[in-house]
């Protein structure tokens, strides 16, 4: 199967069901660095952001024989995939549905043809392919709302939330949820570049980039006095990630990834 790249983000449509957000997903998730950065120099530090939030966050030493890992949006689920390296089973929930399909193909067949912006109306073709290193019979793939998960999903050894909070209409109550979805002892990894938006986000459930009462407040000291009753700050670390547009054009952002431990 090939999937193809026409219809462009209409109005009112969410971004993340349309032909563009896949094909850029895909590439920003599986390309290969020469695909998704063909300019030298470039920031190479920004590529393989997906993989890079597992192996430069997640603490391996303490995950127990038998650990299960949830990626909430996880998009077309490369970072549930490179979880899968290190956890027996991992839960991959995304609320679009078309990101959901082409990550519950590539667990199927492993591999998934696609079409990305080259100019204008010209595209390139290219595969993502799943690692044959990662065993994709430990991964599950389903369509949810974060903010609306389903009772029975467990506690975790691992929760990552990349660039999910200032995606969520009311990002305080997806993390008031949280602290039932991690078992103790094990560990949330939350990323995001805080870019918050009133179309994504309302202005009064934005967790920071504002004033108040004359203070500026910022998203990390927000989510410290939420979740502090619960976790403890393990480590903070700029993560780099770059998002090829077309073949001229790149979002290079820097999201700041923060590591709980459950108490
Ligand atoms: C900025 S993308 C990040 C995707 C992926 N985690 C990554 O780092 O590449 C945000 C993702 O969150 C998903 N999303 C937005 N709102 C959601 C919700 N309420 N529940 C689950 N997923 C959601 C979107 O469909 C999209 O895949």
């Amino acid at each position: 199967m090939r999937l193809g790249l026409g219809i462009a983000c209409a109005k009112g449509m969410n971004y993340y069901e349309t032909d563009r957000a896949l094909a850029e997903y895909l590439l920003f998730h599986y390309g290969t660095p020469e695909a998704v950065l063909p300019f030298d120099p470039g920031p190479r530090a920004a590529l393989e952001f997906p993989a890079r939030c597992v192996s430069e966050c997640l603490e391996r030493d303490r995950l127990r024989p038998g650990a299960r890992a949830l990626d909430l949006g996880c998009a077309v689920g490369r970072a549930t995939f490179e979880l899968a390296r290190h956890c027996a089973r991992v839960v991959g929930i995304d609320w679009s549905a078309r990101l959901i399909d082409a990550a519950q193909r590539l667990r199927r067949v492993g591999t998934l043809d696609f079409a990305y912006a080259d100019e204008g109306d010209l595209t390139l073709e290219a595969t993502a392919r799943v690692p044959v290193t990662i065993d994709r019979r430990r991964v599950a793939f389903e369509h949810g709302d974060a903010l609306n998960l389903r009772g029975d999903l467990g506690a975790f050894d691992v929760v990552l939330a990349a660039n999910l909070i200032d995606r969520l209409e009311d990002p305080r109550r997806f993390l008031a949820r949280v602290p039932a979805l991690v078992a103790p002892g094990g560990q949330l990894i939350l990323t995001s570049p805080y870019t918050w938006l009133p179309q994504y986000t309302p202005r009064e459930h934005w967790l920071g980039g504002f004033e108040r009462d004359g203070r500026r407040v910022k998203t990390l000291d927000t989510l410290k006095e939420i979740l502090a009753p619960n976790f403890q700050l393990a480590a903070c670390r700029d993560l780099p990630f770059l998002i090829r547009e077309h073949a001229r054009k790149f979002q290079w952002s820097v999201a700041e990834a923060s590591v709980w431990n459950r108490r």
